[in-house]
């Protein structure tokens, strides 16, 4: 399984700014080194999809949302729906990333409806998980997490989850190779535990504060199935360092 390089750009430049990303990006993809073992992603702001989606054109760079309504229409004023973001070329959405539950209160039930939705609009769904600073002093960081599996990931889950813990989210303080380890070993043993054999293939993301500095390192720790990247994101050629760091499953 190749590993999964994934940008989210979250509330951050104006049209052209995503349009001049989104080509960098692509032009940049296309220089790799063929046979390069991972998949890029990136995730612009919603008004941004369909410009980025032509300015990528036909570079191996797919395109996803940042988050999706559990529903497939209806009242919900300033929401976006899955077979929405399906139809302007998304084939991934993050959902119930830390900040999406600390900023609109999203629930573990909510982000297993919305991970449903997504499946069923034929996107795949990168799910988010991870404890808070107070969590990890209070050495909590497994339970809180074990606790997000189960209750965001619907079964069967056909999806990703990401990794990503609070405190190093745009703070510039990656988690050590030694917390991924540990994390992502206990992240794998759970989604065997709850999935079965279909657990050991769900890619698991390593996300917080990655840069091309430490993605080497952190993208070779066992069971780092890829990274998703916010602020490095945002710079095509710091996000196609880290996808050269990637390796092969
Ligand atoms: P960061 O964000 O790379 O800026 O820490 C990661 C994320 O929120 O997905």
């Amino acid at each position: 399984m190749p590993q999964l390089i994934a940008g989210n750009w979250k509330m951050h430049g104006l049209a052209a700014d995503a349009v001049a990303l989104a080509k960098a990006v692509a032009a940049g993809a296309a220089g790799l080194p063929t046979g390069l073992p991972c998949e890029l992603l990136v995730c612009p702001p919603f008004v941004h999809l369909t410009a980025v989606a032509h300015a990528l054109g036909g570079a191996p760079v797919a395109l996803g949302g940042q988050d999706c309504h559990q529903a497939k229409q209806g009242a919900h004023t300033g929401d976006i729906s899955a077979p929405m973001l399906r139809d302007v070329g998304a084939k991934w959405v993050i959902l119930g990333h830390s900040e999406r539950r600390q900023n609109h209160g999203e629930t573990d039930e909510q982000v297993r409806e919305k991970v449903l939705a997504a499946v069923e609009a034929g996107l795949t769904p990168i799910v988010c998980v991870g404890e808070t600073a107070d969590q990890r002093a209070g050495g909590q960081e497994t339970e809180v997490v074990g606790w997000q599996i189960a209750g965001s990931l619907p079964k069967p889950f056909t999806g990703v989850v990401a990794y990503e813990p609070i405190w190093a989210i745009g703070t510039g303080k990656n988690a050590t190779e030694q917390d991924v380890a540990t994390m992502h070993a206990f992240i794998r043993e759970e989604l065997v535990r709850q999935f079965a054999e279909a657990g050991a293939d769900i890619r698991i993301l390593y996300g917080g504060s990655v840069r091309p500095e430490n993605a080497t390192s952190l993208l070779a720790v066992p069971h780092v199935g890829g990274a998703l990247i916010g602020g490095a994101s945002l710079k095509a050629n710091d996000f196609l360092a880290i996808a050269r760091a990637a390796k092969g499953g």
